[in-house]
């Protein structure tokens, strides 16, 4: 992916004797560049080679140097310390990265790696019955920007939305509705009534445990098919499908099939039969199961595929949805993304169908994320205990508009960009830390354009876009890289080269912040370059046409990186 790297990789493990992945693995980039471009830290090697680490380090520099010096691309090899550090041959490295951006253009970073293989992604899926919040935007932000890197790598990929519109939450809302509804303002706007009504039914209950009956009663007659019921039913999946569909237009979210779990409620007799078949479908108290086995190989919470009612489950509903889903996309690879309480219930689909002799359950990946918490200045919400999305994001657009008009009262289009990098904002601090951590999110945290953030990001990339306006010629694709090799240009052609790699292992990791991280460091490097050299101001005019080249390459990668996470890109703001 990057031949520098994976000559240095080549060169010290033969030297070493170890496996070339262990030495991919440990390769890192030195904090000091005057000691090298690369460095290999040797502590880890001192418990399998059984000597000291600056002892290791000597001997694997020494045994690499004839390499080094036969090398076109490696410039020199030198043990400091416990690290053997690695110094590239400047001129190579940065004509190698400037002409693989050249001849890739937007699509530098794939490797076409996905070509011919089709991945599902189960992502966003919010439960209708409540309002879009904003622990659903961390399923769509990561499914969404999991979906954009397979695509970018090459893969046919197939969006699914697994919304729900089954099960208690829905008997709660004909209950509410049928008790306190108003017919007409339901009609005229039904959100924010069925809101109301859902968080009244909520309130009640408590005071009048009563009330449950009233849900479960209708949730029957409803499971009957009753007309009332089923068209009232109808009235608020719809409702809220247009809501769910509102919001994906604002976060620029496609999906490719809308499939809800009650497209899946009827059909689980084959998947009772598929079960019964193999002899592992048991009836207990009246429900039908599979046993199963924890994790340490002790018995484990069974797999529920009937309820004593007769009705299907969100397991069995999940079972007939993955065995349509493979009948009908024939996938490669299928990613379910939901936060990490839903663990158990995906090692039990998978494990309950590869006990059923399906191997291609090994296919199948559960990305799970963690929570997200808010710190710092209350949201307001218009109800309750529920933080409704759509309120974050007029409250990181507001903001945002306030913080233009005090920087940059002049720009044009104004609002556009605040929503722009209100939305961004908030999509980033969704998708930038690592997935299964828990994250605690503040408005200005995710607005301060000094740190780790989407606004530092478009501010970057926009801060270049303005380099290339005010240069004002087109950027010369030949200019010569040789002029380069300043260590902030080094540094800079490290990170941009850096990025198929990291889209690799974003890719197999089910991991987006991986491009987060990165994007972080293409822009801090960036930022440097623009502070440490003189760019539009150079004095050789060959030195300035390579200059352009580079800044035009950063303005490029940032982009496609931040439009594979979801965010948008203004050139100005
Ligand atoms: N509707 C579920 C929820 O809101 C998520 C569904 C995830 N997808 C699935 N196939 N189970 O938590």
């Amino acid at each position: 992916m990057n031949p520098f790297v994976d000559d240095i990789v080549e060169i010290l493990s033969t030297a070493a004797q170890l496996p070339a992945t262990d030495v991919a693995e440990l390769l890192a980039i030195p904090p000091d560049d005057s000691l090298g471009d690369y460095a290999l830290p040797c502590f880890t090697l001192a418990k399998v080679l059984r000597k000291n680490p600056a002892q290791i380090a000597q001997d694997i520099a020494d045994a690499a140097g004839p390499a080094i010096d036969g090398s076109t691309r490696l410039a020199a090899v030198q043990a400091a310390g416990p690290y053997v550090n690695v110094r590239l041959e400047k001129a190579a490295f940065i004509g190698w990265v400037l002409a693989a951006i050249g001849e890739q253009g937007e699509s530098f970073g794939s490797q076409n790696q996905g070509a011919g293989r089709t991945v599902t992604i189960d992502f966003s899926s919010p439960n209708l019955a409540r309002p879009f919040s904003i622990a659903h935007l961390r399923s769509t932000a990561i499914g969404h920007a999991i979906y954009r890197i397979h695509e970018f790598l090459g893969y046919r990929c197939v969006g699914i939305n697994h919304y729900g519109d089954y099960g208690a939450n829905f008997g709660q809302l004909l209950a509410a509705y049928q008790m306190w509804g108003d017919e007409q303002k339901v009609a005229a706007d039904p959100v924010p009534e069925l809101l109301a009504l859902y968080v009244r039914f909520n309130d009640e209950v408590e005071k009048d445990p009563d009330l449950r009956e009233e849900s479960r009663s209708r949730l029957r007659r409803l499971a009957d098919g009753d007309e009332e019921m089923v068209s009232l039913w109808r009235f608020f999946v719809d409702a809220g499908r247009k809501e769910a569909e509102r919001i994906y237009g604002i976060l620029g979210v496609h999906f490719d099939e809308y499939k809800g779990e009650g497209d899946f409620a009827d059909d689980f007799d084959s998947v009772i039969g598929l079960f019964h078949e193999k002899g592992l479908a048991e009836e207990s108290d009246g429900a039908l199961i599979v046993r199963l086995k924890d994790e340490e190989g002790e018995e484990g919470a069974p797999c529920m595929l009937r309820t004593s009612n007769g009705t299907s489950t969100y397991h069995s509903r999940d079972i007939a949805a993955l065995l349509y889903r493979k009948r009908e996309h024939a996938f490669d690879k299928m990613v379910y993304v939901t936060d990490n309480r839903q663990a158990l219930h995906f090692r039990q689909v998978f494990q309950t169908l590869s006990l059923a002799g399906i191997e291609w359950i090994d296919r199948c990946e559960h990305a799970p994320f963690g929570m997200m918490s808010f710190k710092g200045q209350a949201l307001s919400t218009r109800k309750g205990r529920m933080v409704i999305l759509e309120d974050v994001l007029d409250q990181a657009i507001n903001l945002t508009r306030e913080i233009i008009a005090e920087k940059n009262p002049d720009l044009k289009d104004a609002d556009d960009v605040a929503r722009q990098i209100g939305i961004s904002a908030v999509v980033y601090a969704d998708v930038s830390n690592r997935r299964t951590r828990d994250i605690s999110f503040s408005l200005e945290e995710v607005l301060n354009f000094d740190g780790e953030t989407g606004p530092y990001l478009q501010y970057t990339h926009a801060r270049y876009c303005s380099i290339l306006r005010r240069y004002g010629t087109a950027v010369d694709g030949e200019a010569d890289p040789s002029r380069l090799g300043e260590p902030a240009e080094m540094r800079v052609a490290r990170a941009l080269g850096s990025f198929p790699g990291v889209l690799a292992r974003a890719e197999r990791e089910n991991e987006p912040s991986y491009v987060a991280t990165f994007l972080i460091d293409l822009a801090t490097q960036a930022n440097k370059l623009y502070n440490e050299v003189p760019v539009l101001i150079a004095e050789d005019p060959a030195v300035k046409a390579a200059r352009i080249r580079l800044v035009d390459a950063v303005r490029g990668v940032l982009r496609t990186g931040m439009t594979l996470l979801g965010m948008s890109c203004p050139e100005e703001m």
